[in-house]
């Protein structure tokens, strides 16, 4: 007889039942009683010393199931460890099977009365939809099965063992088992019963497992539907009620369907029954190829506009809700996203039914990844060993068990980030063996070997054009290459979305737009992996890696996600629904005055849209109407402006630079749920894009005068002291007023790209950006106006900007200032921004308002601004600020070309004259205004760190860097690369 298992053993569990399908739940009329709840739990330091099986646990602590123990008390106390974050690096030495003997080890106890007939008939089974890392159940003492794969299901049959009154019921979980060697994902280390446990009646007889194809034929239109049905068939009836039809298990039945896609996810009741059971499921007919080497549902092209989403809540980790899953689905729909990888692990089996129901395509991953054995050169790696094998394949084959009657699964991957070796080749041999009608995926796979899709992670957008265009560099096995040359390509990570950024979506999606091969990405990742902490004196925040005292963490890595950790969407997520969207407008190729019109649908039409257009001025509405365009799946059109607005143009005597904004926008009456959503995450807006067509007239010359007076100048409302510097403006104290050339790092230019030689960040600490000072050089009138002359340059460096301003009063209100900087000497990079930044006394800065004409209302940057439309827009400076959860750079709002501040003295107007980076004309300025210094932004570790200092701190920048993705991936593309570069900036600035 082998010794019983522990959590050091590389073994399949034991003890347990086959895996099964998981209809959504109460589809079944067998009975199931919930454990949810409390359960006595208490903790041991190590898996050896833990209770004895026996202990019915009177007088323990209790702890919620399901949930962490980690985060038992979170946000206020943490009485059973803390959570730790890395990313690649085990927390444990490497050392497999084994694990530390300090291994928190956690003791969970109830009792259970099941009713007596459960046990009259059939069998009484013990489920559990997830345990992080392994576990073992004991029922009354006697140990009865042992499991891992913490994302994956495990039932245990404990009918012989129940009494019916008041039954003990034993968990015991390791925080670490070998299975921690496989389950290296990128995310928090926490532990426990984190998903539902329930106590199921199985009747004798009844339906046990079920495996559905529901295939769409798109050319007669027919679904084909076989319900295979694991024993028992002859007794198995199966009904679609909705088309009056019934056939049997194991048979195939054609009949006429609606198919189920993303965007029309229609589901059919089917409901199979034995004499014992009924079970209904919510069938969706579709049909999935890559023939040609093309991404097909149904036979239509499908691009996958995705997400990779991780499950996460900040005071609940992984054990989330129904309701946050349901807000996570609306969430998607509402921002264009249309599919979603279960990064890295089988989700809870609730959030693919909203999948099903909603119209999401699902990659779903196993539970695998080895990532921590990358940095030891894949010495040992469970994948490519034998006695891992049955462990991985079992994990793979429980998921596609599992998940396989989900019509949202469009693909199966085999796992994350867990290199290659012989047991990739047995996974995806299993994973065919019991469903052959999805392609697979494995990023893992290089040569793409063993699966159906070549699959990259943060490829460049070069080189997705190269593959788009199937000229990507060749394998050296002829074979291979062609085979995978063959194959659709994904991006099945792309755009990593931390902190502020990412930028330089259009690139991509331009591609995927343009070449059939590309089947589209999935942006990294969905939500920022925020703990709900509390600082020192009470405070809340949401911490990252290294606020809960770890010894070893990955930082603010664990912060890259769309939404900001309370589920608020983030300006990424707010500019990824612009770049995802359904209609696509935006510049026609090769054409200046004219917008292309693209239905990125590949079922529907673009009946359900109004397309609308306005001429915008300044924030000024001047002209608008409506297009008369419907187009098919896949159709584009050009709109020259010309032809659409010519007449109205014409008679627009507006100064200021006018923009012919176009938007697509759900049409009223239009089906409610629109093209298969449901009405709450019904977007209104279903794509925008814009040109600009006409420059802003220069500003008027000023003619007014400037005073002397007994401590400097007066230019208009401006006060200069001897010197030539600002000392107030309309009565209101200039703390700073200076050339500015500095910001503080985002995530993405503090760290280096895998192209780029120097981190942005370095290369602007090394030019001594961030402590910039200005020298005076001269003061002097000529003519009409004060120039100063200064040079503005940070310690230890050498090169800097030689700066001139001029002063010139237009009338008592008004006056004009030209910066004028000049870059000087050896520069090692980018600069961050080229403009002029000041610093007013303002007690409550956060509560000024900012009007302002030009590209909003959220923020844009030179490689993000897909979203900013140009338009009038109102927000208090608190809000323009965005609270990443690492504070950095954020707020600008581009092509402003006139903004009023409200400030207590009165309101204060900037309205942007000519502006010139480099010899190219700019159209506005980007503004930013924010209650605190770039320095204290930069310092700030959280956002509760961030006090007003008293003074509203305004970028007013000729242009500022792009945002790029290079915390994990390629950096700022050269079209928003900001150089040091000669800059003239033309502000007039009006109080009163
Ligand atoms: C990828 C990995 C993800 C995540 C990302 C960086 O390599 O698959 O899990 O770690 O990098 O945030």
């Amino acid at each position: 007889m082998s010794a019983r298992p522990t959590h050091e053993s590389v073994v399949v569990p034991t003890g347990v039942r086959p895996a099964r399908f998981r209809p959504p739940a109460s589809t079944s009329d067998a009975p199931v009683l919930s454990l949810d709840g409390p359960w006595r739990f208490r903790l041991f330091p190590e898996a050896v010393t833990g209770a004895d099986p026996a202990e019915p646990g009177d007088g323990w602590d209790t702890l919620e199931v399901p949930g962490h123990w980690q985060l038992a008390e979170a946000p206020d106390a943490w009485p059973y460890g803390r959570p730790a974050y890395t990313n690649v690096l085990f927390p444990i030495p490497v050392d497999p099977p084994r694990v530390p003997r300090a291994n928190p080890t956690g003791e969970y106890r109830r009792t259970v009365t099941v009713p007596s007939a459960w046990r009259a008939d059939g069998r009484v089974v013990l489920r559990f939809e997830g345990v992080d890392s392994w576990f073992e159940v004991a029922v009354n003492g006697q140990v009865l099965a042992q499991s891992h794969g913490s994302r994956l299901p495990t039932e245990v049959d404990v009918t012989d063992v129940l009494t019916g009154s008041e039954d003990v019921l034993a968990v015991r979980v390791t925080q670490w088992s070998a299975q921690t060697y496989v389950e290296d994902q990128d995310q928090w280390w926490l532990s426990g019963i984190f998903r539902s446990v329930s106590l199921e009646h199985r009747p004798a007889g009844g339906v046990e497992h079920v495996a559905v194809i529901s295939d769409y034929d798109h050319v007669t239109g027919d679904g084909e539907l076989r319900v295979d049905v694991d024993g028992g068939a002859d007794r198995v009836a199966i009904r679609v009620p909705e088309l009056g039809v019934e056939t049997c298990a194991g048979a195939t039945l054609r009949v006429p369907v609606e198919p189920w896609s993303a965007e029309s996810p229609r589901l059919y009741d089917v409901v199979v029954s034995t004499p014992a059971e009924t079970v209904t499921l919510r069938v969706g007919f579709r049909t999935v190829t890559t023939e040609g080497g093309v991404f097909r549902v149904n036979g239509a092209p499908v691009k996958l506009y995705g997400v990779n989403r991780h499950e996460f809540e900040p005071t609940r980790g992984r054990a989330v809700t129904p309701e946050t899953m349901l807000s996570d689905v609306l969430l998607m729909k509402e921002h264009h996203v249309n599919a979603v990888r279960t990064s890295h692990y089988p989700p809870h089996p609730h959030f693919l039914d909203l999948c099903d129901e909603y119209g999401l395509y699902v990659i779903d991953e196993n539970d695998l990844e080895t990532h921590g054995f990358e940095p030891l050169g894949w010495r040992g790696n469970p994948t490519d060993d034998e006695a891992w094998e049955a462990v991985l394949v079992d994990r793979v084959t429980r998921m596609v068990r599992r998940d396989a009657h989900h019509p949202s699964v469009v693909l199966w991957s085999l796992g994350n980030e867990a290199g290659t070796g012989r047991n990739v080749a047995a996974m995806a041999r299993s994973v065919r063996e019991l469903d052959a009608s999805r392609p697979l995926h494995y990023e893992g796979d290089r040569s793409s070997e063993h699966v159906d899709v070549y699959s990259r992670m943060y490829a460049t957008s070069r080189e997705v054009a190269l593959i788009g265009r199937g000229v990507e560099d060749a394998l050296p096995d002829g074979a291979l290459d062609s085979r995978r040359r063959g194959m659709p390509f994904v991006l099945c990570e792309f755009a990593h979305a931390m902190g502020n950024g990412p930028g330089g979506y259009t690139d991509y999606l331009d591609l995927v737009d343009a070449h059939p091969r590309l089947m589209g990405g999935f942006v990294w990742e969905w939500i920022d992996h925020g703990i709900a902490t509390r600082a020192a004196d009470g405070t809340p925040f949401h911490g990252y890696g290294g606020d809960f005292g770890e010894e070893l963490h990955d930082g603010t890595f664990i912060a890259d996600g769309l939404l900001l950790p309370d589920r608020t969407p983030s300006p990424g997520l707010v500019e990824l629904a612009a770049a995802y969207a359904p209609v696509r407008i935006g510049p026609a190729p090769g054409r200046d005055r004219a917008l292309e019109v693209r239905n990125r649908y590949a079922f529907t039409t673009t009946e359900h849209v109004r397309l609308t257009w306005t001429l915008v001025a300044d924030g000024d509405l001047l002209a608008g109407g409506e297009l008369d365009v419907v187009l098919a799946p896949g159709e584009s059109r050009v709109l020259d402006a010309d032809d659409v607005v010519g007449d109205a143009l014409d008679q627009v005597e507006h100064e200021g630079a006018v923009w012919w904004v176009v938007r697509a926008v759900r049409r009223e009456g239009s089906p409610g749920a629109g093209p298969g959503v449901a009405p709450a995450g019904v977007p209104a807006e279903l794509g925008a894009g814009q040109v600009l067509l006409r420059v802003a007239a220069p500003l008027p010359a000023p003619a007014g005068t400037i005073m002397r007076t007994p401590e400097g100048y007066a230019v208009g409302p401006v006060v200069l002291d001897e010197a030539g510097r600002p000392r107030s403006i309309g009565g209101t104290p200039v703390r700073l007023a200076r050339v500015d050339a500095w910001r503080a790092h985002t995530d993405n230019d503090a760290r280096r790209s895998w192209d780029a030689p120097i981190a942005d960040g370095e290369a602007w600490a090394r030019a001594g950006l961030e402590r910039l000072h200005e020298r005076v050089d001269t003061v002097e009138l000529e003519g009409d106006a004060l120039v100063v002359t200064a040079r503005t340059a940070g310690a230890a460096s050498d090169c800097g900007f030689t700066v001139r301003y001029e002063w010139r009063a237009v009338d008592a209100t008004s006056a004009d200032l030209v910066v004028q900087m000049r870059p000087e000497g050896r520069w090692p990079g980018s600069v961050a921004r080229l403009g002029w930044l000041l610093g007013l006394e303002q007690p409550r800065a956060g509560a000024v308002t900012v009007d302002w004409a030009g590209l909003g209302p959220g923020e844009s940057y030179a490689d993000s601004a897909r979203a900013a439309l140009a338009g009038r827009w109102q927000h208090t400076v608190d809000e323009l600020q965005t609270r990443y959860t690492h504070p950095q750079e954020n707020g600008a709002r581009r092509g402003v070309s006139r903004a009023t501040l409200g400030l207590a003295a009165g309101p204060l107007t900037v309205t942007a004259g000519q502006v010139r980076v480099g010899g190219t004309t700019v159209h506005g300025v980007e503004l930013t205004a924010r209650p605190w210094s770039d320095v204290a932004l930069h310092r700030a570790a959280h956002p509760y760190e961030l006090v007003p200092d008293g003074a509203l701190w305004l970028h007013l920048d000729a242009a500022q860097h792009g945002l790029g993705s290079a915390a994990c991936g390629p950096g700022v593309l050269p079209d928003a690369t900001l150089r040091p570069a000669p800059v003239t900036l033309q502000l007039r600035i009006t109080a009163g």
